[in-house]
This record gives structure tokens, C-alpha cells and sequence, in this order.
């Protein structure tokens, strides 16, 4: 393929939120009177907050009101606020800044796909705000995650087919909507659960503008 953008998920593949997602969600579970486990909480990465908390609900075997969701939901957002509210530049995963500049000093367009609707606070506090030529997230979006609406969106933004983007994701869903949407993907992660990628680094240290091209 000719490869013309990279598209990035923004939680677990530049910065390293996806603990403090964990995090909250275990606290929550905790006080629902369950253990959360980081196998399950592989379901809960790239799909929004509310999918998120019916996957977590549904794994307790707990049914509640959508009123009561609405609460939780807000609470694990409270709380997830307060982990992150300390991001600096020095929470940018390994190997990713390296890279982005890489890709820019090559010309290629560069955007971010992120379920996140906390996803501008998170550039923000890594001081990269100002860098992606375009940014898609959680607020703009109407379905989650493997759905393909979030990079099809940041594509046509772009300017760019979709069969000329790569795709970086830390998450399943996120491959799956990659894929649905006709473009290439790079798993950030364990090749175990990534699987379904067209090929999987460790990290973005592990990844080069070689490997990419050879998509
Ligand atoms: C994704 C994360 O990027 O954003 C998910 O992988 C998270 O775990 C989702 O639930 C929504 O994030 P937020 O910040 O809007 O609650
Ligand atoms: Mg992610």
C-alpha cells in the first residue's frame, strides 16, 4: 500500500492513560463489590465510557437503571480526572514522540482517533496539543469503536482515502475498526491479544518508518 497518513489511538499508544482507566474502573467494581481483572479490562480499551461501564457491569453480573449508570459513569470519570490531571510530557509512551517525528519529517499527515472524550485535556497536558493535523474524539463520534466512524472521520479530515492510512492501536476494538474501515493497522502491545493486526510492536520504540512502508 502507499501509505500517505498514521492515524493514532491517543490512551495506551502515545500516552500512558490506559492504567488510570483500569485504575478507576477496578475502584468502581471494588465498591460494586467485585474484582475488576486486567483481562477483562482488555474488553473496556477503545470502546466508550458508557460500553465500558455495561462491560464492566455485565462481568459483576449487575443490572442497573440507566439513571444509576449515568452516576457511575460520571464517578470513574471524577476520579479518572484526578489521576490525569498530573500528565506531563514524561507520560508519552516510549519510542512515540521519536517516532511522530519521524512520520512528520517524512510528510505524512498525522491524526488521532480516540473514543476519549477527555482527549483534548490529555493533549494538552502532554504539550502536543498543537501538533496532529486533526483530531477525532470521543465527543465527536457516535459510535464506538469497532466501528470505523472515528478514523473514517479523522481520514476525511485528512484528506486522505483510507487506503492509504495506518492505523496505530493498543486495543481490539480498535484494530476491528480499523480494519472495517479499510485501513491498515499497527497493534501496540501483545501480539497475543493483538492478533488481528497487519503487524504488532511491543511499543512505538520498536517501530520505524521501514516497518511502515512495508505495510
Ligand atoms: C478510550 C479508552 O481511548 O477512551 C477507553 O481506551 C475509554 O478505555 C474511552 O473508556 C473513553 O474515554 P473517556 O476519557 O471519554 O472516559
Ligand atoms: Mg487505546
Amino acid at each position: 500500500m502507499k501509505v500517505l497518513a498514521c492515524i493514532f489511538d491517543l490512551d495506551g499508544v502515545i500516552v500512558d492513560t490506559a492504567r488510570y482507566h483500569y485504575l478507576a474502573w477496578k475502584r468502581l467494581a471494588q465498591e460494586l463489590g467485585f474484582y475488576f481483572t486486567e483481562k477483562n479490562n482488555e474488553r473496556l480499551k477503545g470502546v466508550s465510557r458508557m460500553t465500558s461501564l455495561n462491560i464492566l457491569l455485565e462481568t459483576g453480573g449487575i443490572k442497573l437503571p440507566e439513571e444509576d449508570k449515568i452516576q457511575l459513569t460520571d464517578k470513574k470519570n471524577t476520579w479518572y480526572k484526578e489521576y490525569i490531571s498530573e500528565l506531563s510530557p514524561d507520560d508519552i509512551l516510549p519510542g512515540a514522540q521519536k517516532f511522530l517525528d519521524k512520520v512528520r519529517k517524512d510528510n505524512l499527515k498525522i491524526g488521532i482517533g480516540s473514543a476519549s472524550k477527555n482527549t483534548h485535556l490529555i493533549l494538552k497536558n502532554i504539550g502536543l496539543d498543537k501538533f496532529f493535523d486533526s483530531v477525532v474524539d470521543g465527543n465527536k463520534i457516535h459510535r464506538s469503536k469497532p466501528d470505523p466512524e472515528v478514523f473514517l472521520n479523522v481520514a476525511d479530515k485528512l484528506n486522505i482515502p483510507p487506503g492509504n492510512c495506518v492505523v496505530f492501536e493498543d486495543a481490539i476494538a480498535g484494530i476491528q475498526a480499523a480494519r472495517n474501515g479499510g485501513m491498515a493497522c499497527v497493534g501496540i502491545g501483545s501480539d497475543k491479544i493483538l492478533h488481528e493486526a497487519d503487524l504488532v510492536v511491543k511499543s512505538l520504540k520498536e517501530m520505524t518508518l521501514e516497518k511502515l512502508y512495508s505495510l
